[in-house]
Order: C-alpha cells, then structure tokens, then sequence
C-alpha cells in the first residue's frame, strides 16, 4: 500500500489537525508565498512521490484565495509525482451557483470541478454539497458525506416526543426526510423562491407545525435570510419551540448573533467552516471523525458508502 501523505491549505487548521490526529498521521508541512504582485506560490515541504496525498482545504471565506491555494497544492503534488491526488472539501462554496437560471449567468460549481481536475485532482471527498447535481459536475470520483449521523446524534439528546422537522425547501425536504427518519419524527417542508442573495419568500409550510416543537434542517446557513424567513412563517403557524440545524455554518453578516439573539431556542452545526465567534445558543459538531474514516477507508480501498448511506 503507498503511503498516505496528508497537506492541509490555510482555510481551516483546526479541522486539518483534527482529523491527522484521528488518522493518527503527521500533517505534511506547506509553504505559502504570496509575491509583490499579489500572485500566491505553493511548496510541499514534504515527498510526495508515490504517495496517497490528500490534501484539505474547505472553501470558506476569502473564498478565491482557497480555491487558489487548493489548485496550487494539487498542481504541485502532480508536479512532485503524486501517485494520486485527492481533494478533502469539507465545505465546497460553489456548489450553488449550479444550473443555468438566468441568461448569460455562470455555472461556478461545474467551473470550479473541472478547475480541479485540470489541476491534478483525481478524487474529491466532501460534505453536503448544495444540490445532488453538483456531484455530476465532476469527472473524477467524488465521496459524498453528510452530516446527518453526528446532527442526529445532537437531537436525541433531547425530548423529541412533539417534535418536527422543518426543511425551508423542497430541494432539501429529502434530505430532512431522512434526518427525520433517524429520528423517527415527521418532516415538513417551506414553499420558498429565492429572490437574490439577500431575500427569499417562503409562502407556505406543507405538513403540520402548530404546536409542535421544530427542528429546522438546512444545509448551510449563509446570511440568514432563509432561516429569518422560515421563523416568520413557523411563529405564524403556531410552532411551539424552534431549533435550528445545520452542515455548514457560515453565518455571514453577522447572522449567528442575529439568530442568537432570536428566540430559537438552539443553534447547531459542525465544523466544515471555521467559526469566528462563539455563542452560548450555539453547538458545533465535529465531522473530523467522519473525514477521517472516509480517508482512510479511501486509502485503504474499502467501501466508503456503506459508511455513510442516508
Ligand atoms: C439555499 O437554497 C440553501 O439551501 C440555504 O438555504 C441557503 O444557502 C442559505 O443561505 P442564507 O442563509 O443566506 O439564506
């Protein structure tokens, strides 16, 4: 078996470290340079030559500046005779710019799958990805995880015998049905049309709410303004209590104190983002242990769906 050889970019440290130490493996050291003319250069401080190089970089904000990096590392791991590249994306920030909607507009996720292709990637692990499509963009194998399991271990700490989950639209009432089903809950979802990044219009809620206590299930909360949306419409249907969850906590804009300061009685997501504040409303789930598994289950050859079937 080659050696498995693990990079980290400069998005997320804490996660990298994490999941090395799940792997019981050293974090291989990069060199980043950025010259005058703000160009960046990458070095691998370590051989690379026949090895299983994985490299992690989510792509959280600067956003560009990941993306970047991420394709330099690939590039220099190909350059250094890898013997196969993968890219570990816990948070793949393209991936909703994913369908042509409006005319002459671009289709980033696609875009940013053959960028990483182009620069060496032939594998590529990550986490819920917006939409099930996005996977299709990739011409190399892509390892598909979801968050569902370390979510839905959260909330069975919790009495959960008058509660519901809420996905804010139909594109993720799937995915809510089968958190619901781990938890053996019923699960509704919002009618919602987004209208531009910062306003959506949710204009009904099928499936019952009133009295119940809500679990609220996206896959990233950006600025907020799904979520503000979905409580307007929950308040108004008489939900009883409201929780919130999600795989990607972005929480641009200020939206985690915004959301603490509302009356959800609890905010819960992992760590595929960094997170620059904390809050007391707030739980953040590691998916390092999930990572970790999936590396080495891709390492090793074995079977990583099975794993982590919905
Ligand atoms: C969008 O369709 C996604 O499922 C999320 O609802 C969305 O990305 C959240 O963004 P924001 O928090 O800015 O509404």
């Amino acid at each position: 078996m080659r050696e498995i050889a693990v990079f980290g970019g400069s998005s997320h440290p804490a996660l990298t470290a994490e999941i090395c130490a799940h792997l019981a493996v050293p974090q291989r050291p990069v060199l980043l340079k950025r010259f005058a003319n703000d160009c960046l250069e990458v070095q691998l401080q370590s051989n690379c030559r026949e090895r299983d190089v994985f490299i992690i970089q989510s792509l959280v904000r600067p956003v560009q500046e990941h993306l970047i990096e991420l394709l330099l590392m690939a590039d220099a791991a190909r350059g250094a005779s890898a013997a196969r590249i993968n890219a570990v994306i816990p948070h793949y920030a393209y991936a909703r710019s994913d369908k042509k909607d409006a005319p002459r507009i671009s289709i980033g996720g696609r875009l940013v799958a053959d960028l990483l292709v182009t620069a060496g990637v032939g594998r590529v692990l990550t986490l819920n990805l917006h939409s099930p499509q996005v996977h299709g963009f990739f011409s190399v194998p892509v390892d598909h995880l979801h968050a569902l399991r370390e979510l839905a271990g959260h909330f069975r700490q919790r009495d959960l015998s008058n509660a519901v989950v809420v996905s804010p639209d139909l594109g993720y009432a799937k995915s809510a049905a089968a958190f619901a089903r781990r938890l053996g809950l019923p699960v509704a979802a919002g009618a919602k049309e987004r209208v531009s990044d910062s306003e959506v219009h949710i204009t009904a809620i099928i499936g019952d709410v009133a009295g119940h206590d809500v679990i609220i299930l996206d896959d990233e909360i950006s600025r907020g303004t799904t979520v503000f949306e979905l409580l307007d419409r929950l308040r108004e249907q008489g939900a009883r209590s409201i929780a919130v969850a999600c795989t990607h906590g972005l929480f641009a804009d200020n939206a985690l104190d915004k959301l603490a300061a509302s009356d959800v009685t609890e905010i819960v997501c992992t760590n595929t983002a960094p997170l620059e504040a904390e809050h007391p409303k707030l739980t953040v789930l590691s998916v390092a242990p999930a990572l970790a598994e999936a590396i080495r289950r891709i390492h090793d050859g074995e079977s990583v769906s099975s794993l982590f079937d919905h």
